[in-house]
C-alpha cells in the first residue's frame, strides 16, 4: 500500500485541497469529491487514506493552526510520504463525540495526555495526528481542546491492528496515551475549542466519505452492467431481462441523485456557505447507495457476486463502513433535522 500511496501523493491527490503555498494542489471540495469517487471506483481503500489525510487532518490545519503549525504539520504531509490521522472517538463515546475522556493536563510549557483514542484510521501509518482531549472537565465539550501529535512519541503506543470486514488494506486501531508528553505549543486553535473544530472538520469529512460511497456504488452498477452484458441465461444476455434492467434502473437513480446531492455540498462549502446540512444529506444517500448498489450487484451476479473471484462482495463489505464511519446514517438524520428545525426556527 504504501507504494500506492506515494503515486497518489505524485498525483497531487494526498494534498488535494492544501493550498499551494503548503505544498498542496489547491483545489477545491468539489474537485475532492469527484477525486474521491474516481479513486474510490477502483479501491475504497485509497479512498479513506487519501480522505482522512486530506478532510481530518488537514481540516482542523488549515482552519485553525499557525503559520508555524501549517509549516510544520501541513507541508510534509502532502507528497504520499507521509499521512496524517484523526483521534476523537474512544472506546466509550463514538456518536457521542463531546463525552471525550482523554486528558491533556498543562503543565508547565506542555501538555500531558492520558487517554484512548479508538478506531483511528491509517492509525499504523501516520506520522502525526490531531487529537481531541478534555483541557477542563468541568466545561464538558466546551472544555476540549484539539492537538498536533507526532507518531512515533514518548508515551504513545498503538493498539491491534483491527481485523474488518472491509477496507481491509487501510489500518485502524487504538491510540494509547500514556504521559504523552507534548509542547503546549502544539495546541491547534484556542484551548476548548477543539469540539467546534472537530464538528466543523467532520462537515467536510462526510463530503469525501459521501464521494468514496459513490465510488463503490458506481464501481457495482459497472460490474453488474459487465456481468449482465456477458452472461447468458435463456439464451441471451440477462441485461436484456427486465427484471435486471429494473434493478439497474434504482441503482443508477439513488446513485445520481447521491452525485448531485454531494456535488452541492461541495459547491456551497467551495462558496463559504453553510453546507452541515448538505454534507450529511450526502453522506447519508451516498452511503446507503453503496449500500444498495452493493447488495443488487451481488443479486445481479448471483454465485458469482458472492465469491471473491469477482469484485461484488468486495464492494459490499466495503460499502458498510460508510454508514458507520465520520457519524453514523442516525447521526446523519440528527443532524438534517436540527438543520431543519434551526431553519424554521420553531424550538
Ligand atoms: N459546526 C460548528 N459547530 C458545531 C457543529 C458544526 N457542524 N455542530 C455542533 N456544533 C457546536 C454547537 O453549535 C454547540 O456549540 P455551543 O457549545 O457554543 O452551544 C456545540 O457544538 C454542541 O452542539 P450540540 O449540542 O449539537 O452537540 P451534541 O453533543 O448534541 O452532538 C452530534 C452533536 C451531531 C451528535 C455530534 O456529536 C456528532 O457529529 N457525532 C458524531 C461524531 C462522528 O462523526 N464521529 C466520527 C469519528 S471520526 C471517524 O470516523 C474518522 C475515521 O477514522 C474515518
Amino acid at each position: 500500500m504504501p507504494h500506492l500511496i506515494k503515486k497518489m501523493g505524485d498525483l497531487g491527490l494526498m494534498g488535494l485541497v492544501a493550498p499551494e503555498e503548503y505544498g498542496g494542489t489547491g483545489m477545491d471540495y468539489l474537485a475532492y469529491a469527484i477525486a474521491m469517487e474516481e479513486i474510490s471506483r477502483g479501491c475504497a481503500t485509497a479512498g479513506v487514506i487519501m480522505s482522512v489525510n486530506n478532510s481530518l487532518y488537514f481540516g482542523p490545519l488549515l482552519g485553525f493552526a499557525n503559520e508555524k503549525q501549517k509549516e510544520q504539520w501541513i507541508v510534509p504531509f502532502t507528497t504520499g510520504e507521509r499521512v496524517g490521522c484523526f483521534a476523537l472517538s474512544e472506546p466509550g463515546n463514538g456518536s457521542d463525540a463531546g463525552a471525550a475522556s482523554t486528558v491533556a493536563k498543562a503543565i508547565g510549557d506542555t501538555y500531558v495526555l492520558n487517554g484512548t483514542k479508538a478506531w483511528i484510521t491509517n492509525g499504523y501509518e501516520s506520522e502525526a495526528t490531531i487529537v481531541f482531549a478534555t483541557t477542563d472537565k468541568a466545561k464538558k465539550h466546551r472544555g476540549i481542546s484539539a492537538f498536533a501529535v507526532p507518531k512515533p512519541t514518548k508515551g504513545l503506543s498503538l493498539g491491534k491492528r483491527e481485523d474488518k470486514l472491509g477496507i481491509r488494506a487501510s489500518s485502524t486501531c487504538n491510540l494509547i496515551f500514556e504521559d504523552c508528553e507534548i509542547p503546549a505549543e502544539n495546541i491547534v486553535g484556542a484551548p476548548g475549542m477543539g469540539f467546534k473544530i472537530a464538528m466543523m472538520t467532520l462537515d467536510g469529512g462526510r463530503i469525501g466519505i459521501a464521494g468514496q460511497a459513490l465510488g463503490i456504488a458506481q464501481a457495482a452498477i459497472d460490474c453488474a452492467i459487465d456481468y449482465a452484458s456477458k452472461r447468458i441465461a435463456f439464451s441471451a444476455p440477462i441485461l436484456k431481462m427486465q427484471s435486471i434492467q429494473q434493478k439497474l434502473a434504482d441503482m443508477e437513480l439513488r446513485t445520481e441523485s447521491a452525485r448531485l446531492l454531494t456535488h452541492k455540498a461541495a459547491a456551497l462549502k467551495d462558496e463559504g456557505k453553510a453546507f452541515s446540512k448538505h454534507a450529511a444529506m450526502a453522506k447519508l444517500a451516498a452511503s446507503e447507495a453503496a449500500t444498495f448498489c452493493a447488495h443488487q450487484c451481488i443479486q445481479i451476479l448471483g454465485g458469482m457476486g458472492y465469491v471473491s473471484d469477482m469484485p461484488a462482495e468486495r464492494f459490499y463489505r466495503d460499502a458498510r463502513i460508510t454508514e458507520i464511519y465520520e457519524g453514523t446514517s442516525e447521526i446523519q438524520r440528527l443532524v438534517i433535522a436540527g438543520s431543519l428545525i434551526k431553519e424554521y426556527q420553531v424550538l
